[in-house]
């Protein structure tokens, strides 16, 4: 019987940035968006933007940081002519959820998850900035 094979070919399509908050002269938070091409839309040149760990410090929330994180990073998306944007979030994130249906994100599919580790480990000779924690 013919079998089905399958390899891994790595596509540099993905592109990050990283969008820091400041207030009164301090990092207060963050967003980072990925730009990844997407294989299902012309073969990977169309693209869309991923949300991923939009943060504001405690110390000053709900003064409208989130929200204007979230528009610079929409700027960004149109910019890079994305049709759509991606966020996942946890049920449990309420504040998040508030903000995500104020700008129009509506609820879509649902998320699966597969734990490979307990902890989250940075492999040796990782440059910095790999990991997202710089
Ligand atoms: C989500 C988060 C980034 C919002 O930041 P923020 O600076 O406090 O948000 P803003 O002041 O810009 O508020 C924007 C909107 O968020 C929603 N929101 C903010 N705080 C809220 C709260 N405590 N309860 C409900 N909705 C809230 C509201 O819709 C608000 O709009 P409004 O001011 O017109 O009512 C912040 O709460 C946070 O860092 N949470 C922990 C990390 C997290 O959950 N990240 C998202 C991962 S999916």
């Amino acid at each position: 019987m013919k079998k089905i094979v399958v390899e891994t070919l790595v596509l540099e399509y993905v592109k990050r940035y990283r969008i820091p908050a400041r207030y009164e002269g301090r990092n207060v938070g963050h967003v980072y968006v990925y730009i990844i091409g997407d294989p299902a839309r012309t073969g990977g040149k169309a693209c869309y933007a991923y949300v991923d760990d939009l943060l504001v410090d405690e110390s000053v929330r709900e003064k409208g940081g989130g929200r204007k994180l979230m528009e610079a990073l929409l700027r960004v998306a149109k910019s890079e002519h994305c049709y759509k944007v991606i966020a996942n979030c946890h049920r449990r994130r309420r504040a998040a959820r508030a903000l995500y249906s104020s700008m129009g994100f509506a609820p879509h599919g649902r998320e699966f998850r597969l734990d490979l580790l307990e902890q989250p480990r940075i492999p040796q000779g990782r440059a910095p900035g790999m990991n997202g924690c710089e």
